[in-house]
């Protein structure tokens, strides 16, 4: 079966290699979050040193809500979309107001957050609470697009939805978080736009993308 294949060996890869990052300490949910909004435009390299700041100024929800708006902002500059940083006061408040300052572990909820698109839900979901939700980015869109050959247009708002459906069928039982980090660790490290390390690729036997010699063709995208 090939998505337990695929399921297995990119968990067997990413326990053997993956990085130790800053948000990767522990699950708390509010450190999740912080951390996919801040890595939705910007490179982890660059989002490191920005998010320990960060979590040191605004360590918990309540802190990050009851902060003037400016202070926000300058621990933002240098990130730019700075919107990002303003939703993301926005959704804190809605959690303390709402919620009394615990992120709840409700992906209807947690998606309707300010700031909180499907994405940034589904990471959230997974990664802090183990609930079994995609978490499909660019990144995600292109390892699969590839492995399973796919050819739709991933410029086009189906194909997500495509994609979602997948990312959400082939979750490994228990292993929700892990999963989508494998896949965005495996989309960062290995699997590239332009030059991908096929061979040290972990589910390399079985990509159909690159047994029909497309993986630099694969994801197809029409508009920029
Ligand atoms: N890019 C988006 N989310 C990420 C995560 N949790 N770890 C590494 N890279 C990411």
């Amino acid at each position: 079966d090939v998505a337990a294949y695929f399921g297995r060996e990119l968990l067997g890869w990413y326990d053997l290699v993956k990085r130790v990052l800053p948000w990767r300490q522990n699950r708390d949910p509010y450190r999740v979050w912080v951390s996919e909004i801040m890595l939705q435009q910007t490179r982890v390299d660059t989002v490191i040193p920005y998010y320990e700041r960060f979590m040191a100024r605004f360590p918990t929800v309540q802190s990050l809500a009851e902060a003037p708006e400016e202070d926000v902002l300058k621990h933002w500059e240098g990130l730019g979309y700075y919107s990002r940083a303003r939703n993301l006061q926005a959704g804190a408040r809605e959690v303390v107001a709402q919620y009394r300052g615990i992120v709840p572990d409700d992906a209807t909820a947690v998606a309707s957050l300010k700031g909180v698109g499907p994405y940034t839900a589904g990471a959230i979901m997974s990664i802090a609470f183990n609930r079994p939700e995609p978490a499909v980015d660019g990144n995600v869109m292109r390892v699969l697009s590839r492995f399973w050959e796919l050819e739709d247009d991933i410029a086009k708002p189906a194909t997500r939805v495509r994609i979602e459906k997948l990312a959400r069928s082939i979750i490994p039982e228990g292993r929700a978080g892990d999963f989508n980090q494998a896949l965005m660790e495996l989309g960062a490290l290995v699997c590239t736009p332009k030059s991908p390390g096929c061979l040290t690729c972990p589910v390399m036997q079985h990509c159909a993308g690159r047994l029909a010699g497309k993986e630099l063709v694969l994801p197809i995208k029409t508009k920029a």
